[in-house]
């Protein structure tokens, strides 16, 4: 059951961020099994600038293809519907959040890394335990924190509090933020997304990703990000506020299967991957802004 705090505090926002309209199409169209690809690159060129910025990250190192892709039909082909909407969707919303913001003790640039990062992580961990839509979990973790970010921007006094509280008193952002707000980023970034018609398993993960014990029937997508936000945090790339290791869930652990031989494996693909992936972060920033 939804925080009725929450729930109030979220509709006294008065522009509280929507999905672009494009985006949301393009969304319904990929759930779509009778969409075709042509209609779903129609969809997106509509967004001229979403589709440039598609392109661009589509011809990204991250995913390596050898040949120039030039048009969203061919881009649809040679990397499917299902990592073109990750970049529309991705594109379309971080492209609402400024990346420069106030907050001395939330560095938005370092909280893109750690979620990025954490997509990452969790879709080479889906690939292990064998999961076949990897790309969906690499949603999952690249959302699993959105809701920080809509602390951050809308009620940014109590969330600076919050990581105050959590520097001076050695607690987890979440426990800081349920003190403070009497509900936490899981629950935010959740409500939000399902605002957005997001698929529920991913909104699910979102919402338990600190606690995937609480969700039976999405136990297995939650512990993979619950996991990777775990483990990027051990690697240490990005920061998403706060410095007190949220607890890791021995059973999620458990489900992930990761030998400490695989762990170190993985860290090593990781690092070289997120350095391929920066398209996604700094899509419209000059190579000023490109700061490692
Ligand atoms: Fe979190
Ligand atoms: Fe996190």
């Amino acid at each position: 059951m939804e925080n009725q705090e929450l729930i109030n505090r979220l509709s006294s926002i008065k522009s509280l961020p929507t999905l672009p309209v494009v985006a949301d199409n393009v969304i319904k169209l990929t759930q779509n099994p009778d969409s075709t690809a042509f209609e779903i690159a129609e969809a997106i060129s509509l967004d001229q600038s979403l589709a440039s910025k598609v392109l661009k990250t589509a011809n990204s190192a991250y995913y390596g293809f050898p040949r120039k892709i030039n048009t969203i039909n061919y881009a649809i082909v040679v990397l499917g519907l299902n990592n073109i909407k990750n970049i529309v969707l991705s594109t379309s919303i971080m492209g609402q959040f400024p990346k420069k913001n106030q907050n001395l003790l939330f560095d938005r640039k370092d909280f893109w890394k750690h979620s990025l990062l954490c997509g990452i992580i969790a879709k080479k961990i889906s690939e292990h335990v064998g999961i076949k839509n990897s790309e969906e979990m690499f949603m999952c973790g690249l959302l699993h924190d959105f809701g920080k970010l809509i602390l951050d921007t809308f009620f940014q006094e109590e969330f600076v509090c919050a990581l105050q509280m959590a520097e001076k008193n050695q607690l987890t952002v979440m426990e800081a933020e349920n003190r403070v707000f009497g509900f936490n980023h899981s629950g935010v970034g959740a409500l939000l997304l399902r605002k957005w018609s997001l698929p529920p398993s991913l909104v699910k993960s979102v919402e338990f990703h600190h606690n995937p014990e609480e969700t039976p029937n999405v136990f297995r997508t939650a512990s993979i990000v619950h996991v990777s936000d775990y483990l990027c945090r051990r690697i240490g790339i990005g920061n998403s506020g706060g410095t007190v290791l949220p607890e890791l869930n021995k059973k999620s652990f458990k489900l992930v299967d990761l030998t400490s031989d695989q762990i170190k494996e993985l860290t090593l693909q990781i690092k070289k991957e997120f350095k391929t992936a920066t398209e996604f972060l700094y899509e419209g920033e000059t190579d000023d802004d490109k700061t490692p």
